[in-house]
């Protein structure tokens, strides 16, 4: 019997790749940063990125990220020929990105197609305004971390005393009482950060999905689990599909509640898979 072809309605992998990366937990230790962006307190690295987006997209399709610090999603779609789009709240971080941008664009070979790759400075949590000033498409997949509440404001922190020691790098990132990383209120910050991943569905293709890439946040001895908060809001609006584990194994060990209580050494954060979808109803009782 011939064997029946595989087609591929997702992205452009072949079915070894597509299976290679169905692991639901995977390591990968960030490259070295270039310097300038050593600034920003948390960038994900664009090789995890670029990974993501040939999973959830083909070639020619348009990735957006709502939070997009100095640009890694944007860099990483323009390596796998997407077109993207981000917002950046912090002017600083959105200049520096567009600087980034711009280098890639310029060691890219010419005979590729142009693709649309542009870091927009704005608050997220006015996307459908920022959306129509900017006439944005609709988005095939979204990729995005969002500020880990307001955990760099944890001065105590060992990596918060070192960047505190270095002018040249930014300890919060930013003032901006519309910094989500601002906000002390937990559930404060929860609600305005699910209200912001709710209002991108009207400009998702049907079936797009959204990976959301956060850790559960530990605060004075006890967990605060905002992977797992945010799921449960977003249910309401989006299709949780699973989570895929990012888990670092370059870390030295501290130690922590040595001979005395258990505290982890966290080196993992959840990439949590959404897709555009009907929601799931309330309640699965009779
Ligand atoms: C975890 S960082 C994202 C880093 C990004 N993935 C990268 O690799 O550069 C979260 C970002 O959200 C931004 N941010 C916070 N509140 C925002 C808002 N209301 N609108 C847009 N961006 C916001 C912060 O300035 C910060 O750069």
């Amino acid at each position: 019997m011939p064997k029946r072809p595989f087609r591929n309605r997702l992205n452009d992998l072949a079915p070894k790749e597509w299976l290679k990366f169905q692991k639901s937990w995977f390591i990968h230790n960030p490259p070295p940063r270039r310097k300038e962006l050593l600034r920003h307190p948390a960038k994900f690295p664009e090789t995890l990125a670029q990974e993501f987006i040939e999973f959830f997209t083909k070639r020619g399709q348009t990735v957006l990220d709502p939070m997009a610090g100095t640009g890694s999603t944007l860099v990483a779609a323009l390596r796998s020929g997407r077109h993207a789009y981000g917002i950046e709240l912090n002017p600083e971080y959105a200049r520096l990105g567009r600087q980034v941008i711009a280098d890639e664009r310029r060691t890219r070979d010419a005979s590729q197609p142009s693709l649309a790759c542009e870091l927009i400075q704005g608050d997220a949590s006015q996307f459908a305004a920022l959306a129509e000033a900017h006439a944005l498409p609709l988005f095939d997949y979204v990729l995005t971390s969002p500020p880990y509440w307001n955990m760099l404001h944890a001065a105590g922190a060992k990596n918060q005393r070192k960047r505190m020691a270095d002018p040249r790098l930014d300890v919060v990132y930013s003032d901006d009482p519309h910094d989500l990383g601002n906000i002390a209120d937990y559930e404060a910050f929860l609600t305005a950060l699910s209200a912001i991943y709710a209002s991108l569905k009207p400009h998702l293709r049907p079936g797009a999905y959204l990976t959301i890439i956060v850790k559960n946040v530990k605060k004075k001895g006890a967990i605060f689990p905002l992977a797992w908060d945010l799921s449960s809001r977003l249910r309401s609006h989006y299709v949780l599909k699973d989570e895929k584990i990012w888990a670092q194994d370059n870390q030295r060990l501290a130690p922590y509640g040595l001979g005395n209580a258990w505290v982890s050494n966290t080196f993992h954060h959840y990439c949590l898979q959404f897709r555009n979808e009907a929601p799931e109803p309330k309640s699965h009782g009779a």
